[in-house]
């Protein structure tokens, strides 16, 4: 079947175009039209302004993902649209496109959640990897939006067995580029610092918190790093201006960050015994992140596989959302399949939208 994908939950307006043969799964396109350079000179995310953009972008980016694909509207099997979470004004130009598009070609919708998305990255991929993926699984989903520990005992299926309590793992990346004067989105760039300096150096022997590190569950906790970093960079202002104070304080906040959820994920394999790990969310474009785990689950836990989604669909993008789409249409029964053609007219926008069966 072929199906178009739309995400718009944040920054990034994007469409993309699978086609499926039984469970072999065909990237035909995959747009993503990203809005940083606007909300950068504003050091995050301005909801309206990225409702002004996707509105622009939403139909040009869609032709552009079927002209990719070498596909015409008539040729599509199924629309899926993100609907929740994420901002609200975002979310809803392009709730209300696939709703037009969905009635207007007559083709059946469906609402995915975005975090759903992110997990099914990794089923994108599997394809071309030769990985295999095998339940029950244990998901990471690390965003700007979302740290969970996900426990999936088969296809569609989630338990939130752990959740941060606070910021999540890509917002307090974001928080702490701002507080060290760097730009924003914070997660590549804080990375790309920390990763190139000196592993040997230790100038100014920086410690941060590891926070809840010891507890007895599977949440976490990022805002106490965050606010640690604050306090040291106020306590050292004019060390700010040399690179290395800047660099040490990024690897020891990645290594941090990094050490606590890699702790909870293996802890929580331990309890639950996954077949397989899989690591999901824009954060796991972190190469320190995607490195240590792999190095963890290979010492800790032979048993165990491990799926990371190529760096390109890391990050936000509509293949993922298709993906999803695929995998729910598949498993659903015939009678439900059919009510798809009329969800145009009751698709629900939710900026909360919990991730559920
Ligand atoms: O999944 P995503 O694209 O959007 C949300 O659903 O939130 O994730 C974006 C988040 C941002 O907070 C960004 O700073 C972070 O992912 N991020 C990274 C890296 N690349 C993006 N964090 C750490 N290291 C990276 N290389
Ligand atoms: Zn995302």
């Amino acid at each position: 079947m072929i199906i178009l994908g739309i995400e718009t939950s944040c920054d990034e307006t994007a469409a993309a175009i699978i086609e499926t043969r039984r469970e072999k799964i065909n990237l035909l396109s995959n747009i993503v039209s990203s809005q940083i350079e606007l909300h950068a000179a504003w050091g995050g995310v301005v909801p309206n302004l990225a409702a002004r953009e996707h509105l622009k972008n939403i139909l040009p980016v869609i032709s552009e993902a079927l002209r990719t694909a070498k596909k015409k509207s008539s040729e599509l099997d199924l629309i899926c649209i993100t609907n929740g979470p994420g901002l609200i004004p975002a979310l809803l130009i392009g709730t209300t496109t696939a709703k037009t598009l969905s009635y207007l070609w007559q083709k059946p919708l469906l609402g995915i959640h975005h975090i759903e998305g992110h997990i099914y990255a990794n089923f994108l991929d599997l394809t071309r990897s030769g990985k295999k993926i095998e339940f029950p699984a244990l998901c990471l989903v690390v965003s700007g939006g979302h740290t969970q520990l996900v426990l999936m005992q088969k296809h569609l299926e989630y338990q939130i067995i752990g959740e941060t309590l606070d910021d999540a793992a890509g917002e307090a990346f974001d928080k702490v580029a701002r507080i060290l004067g760097l730009s924003y989105p914070g997660g590549p760039i804080v990375s790309k610092i920390a990763d190139e300096y000196a592993p040997e150096k230790n100038r100014f022997e920086i410690k941060l918190p590891r926070p809840m590190l010891k507890s007895n569950n599977f949440n976490f906790s990022f805002s106490g790093i965050k606010t640690a970093v604050l306090y040291a960079t106020k306590k050292n202002q004019e060390k700010l201006a040399d690179r290395d104070f800047i660099a040490e304080m990024c690897r020891e906040f990645q290594t941090a960050v990094c050490d606590v959820l890699i702790h909870k994920t293996i802890n929580a394999a331990k309890k639950y015994q996954p077949k397989t790990i899989l690591l999901a969310g824009g954060v796991s474009a972190n190469n320190h992140l995607r490195g240590r785990l792999s190095t963890a689950i290979s010492k800790n836990l032979a048993d165990t596989t491990y799926s990371i989604p190529e760096l390109a669909h890391s990050l936000d993008n509509a293949a993922m959302i298709a993906v999803a789409g695929f995998y729910r249409w598949k498993n659903m029964p015939p009678e439900n399949k059919a009510i798809l053609n009329n969800t145009w007219q009751k698709l629900e926008t939710n900026a909360n939208l919990k991730l559920k069966k």
